[in-house]
C-alpha cells in the first residue's frame, strides 16, 4: 500500500494528505507532552481512545447543528477530516477555575464561575501559548470582530453540548480548548470545530469523588492516564475494543 504523504507532524497527532481534495487524515499518537512539551510520555492506548471519543463528540455535535471538520472514523487510529485554514487561536470555555486561571487570579480549584468564560491563547509554542485579548486579537488580524462573535457563540454551543454529555454520566466538565476552522466556499467563510475534542484537551471531574479523568492525571502525576480516559470512554459507552 502506499504510504500516505505527511502534511504535519504536532504533539499527540499527524496529518496526511486525504485521498480526496479538501480531506485529510487525522493519526492519534499514544505521545502525551505537558508544560509546553517539557514533559513527555507515551501513553498506550491513549491515540485510540482519543480517536473514538473525539468521533463521538464531533458526531454529536453534528448532529445539533455544530459543524466541525469531522467526515468519518477510518480505523482505530485514525479519522477522515476537512481541511481547514486554523484560526492561530486556542479558544478555552471555563465553568469553573482550574488551571492557568486559578493560578493567575488566585481563585482556588472548583469554584464555580458566575457564568461560562471564553478565553483566547495564541497558538505559538515559542511563546507559551500566551492569553491575548479580543483587543489584541483584532489588532494583529488574527482574526475579525465579526469571527470572535462567531468564536464565542460557537464555543458556548460546544460548551453546553459538552457539559451535557458529561453531566449525564457523572463528570463535570470543569473546562476544555477548541480550535477553530475556516472552510472557503468562494469568498463565504464557515467557522467549523476542528482539531479534537478529548479528555487531553477538556478537565473533567467525576462528580460524587472529584477524581480527575483527563490530562491533568500526567500533569500532576495523579495516576494512570489510560485508566482515567478508559472510563470517560466507558461512562459515554463508546469503549472501543483491544485497548
Ligand atoms: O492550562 P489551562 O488551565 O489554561 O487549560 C485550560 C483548558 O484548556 C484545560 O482543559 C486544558 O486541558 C486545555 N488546554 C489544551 N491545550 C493547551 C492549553 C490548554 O488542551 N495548549
Amino acid at each position: 500500500m502506499a504510504r500516505r504523504k505527511k502534511v504535519y507532524e504536532g504533539k499527540a497527532k499527524i496529518l496526511y494528505e486525504g485521498p480526496e481534495p479538501g480531506t485529510l487524515v487525522q493519526y492519534f499518537k499514544d505521545d502525551a507532552t505537558a508544560f509546553n512539551a517539557q514533559k513527555r510520555a507515551i501513553i498506550e492506548g491513549k491515540g485510540v481512545l482519543n480517536n473514538r471519543l473525539s468521533e463521538f463528540f464531533m458526531k454529536g455535535l453534528a448532529q445539533i447543528g455544530v459543524p466541525t471538520h469531522f467526515i468519518r472514523r477510518i480505523n482505530m487510529r485514525e479519522q477522515l477530516i476537512r481541511s481547514v485554514e486554523i484560526i492561530p487561536l486556542e479558544v478555552v470555555v471555563r465553568n469553573y477555575a482550574a488551571g492557568s486561571m486559578s493560578t493567575r487570579l488566585g481563585l482556588e480549584e472548583g469554584t464555580l464561575l458566575p457564568r461560562p468564560i471564553v478565553e483566547f491563547c495564541l497558538k505559538d509554542d515559542a511563546l507559551g501559548d500566551p492569553l491575548v485579548s479580543e483587543e489584541h486579537i483584532v489588532a494583529f488580524g488574527w482574526a475579525n470582530q465579526q469571527d470572535l462573535d462567531d468564536m464565542v457563540a460557537l464555543a458556548l454551543r460546544v460548551n453546553d453540548f459538552l457539559s451535557g454529555c458529561f453531566l449525564a454520566v457523572g463528570i463535570k466538565l470543569v473546562d476544555f480548548k477548541i480550535e477553530i476552522g475556516r472552510i472557503w466556499d468562494g469568498d463565504y467563510q464557515r467557522l467549523v470545530v476542528a482539531d479534537e475534542i478529548s479528555p487531553d484537551s477538556c478537565r473533567l471531574w467525576d462528580m460524587e469523588t472529584g477524581q480527575k479523568l483527563d490530562k491533568d492525571v500526567f500533569r500532576r502525576d495523579l495516576g494512570n492516564l489510560t485508566d482515567a480516559y478508559t472510563e470517560v470512554a466507558r461512562r459515554l459507552g463508546v469503549l472501543p475494543q483491544n485497548v
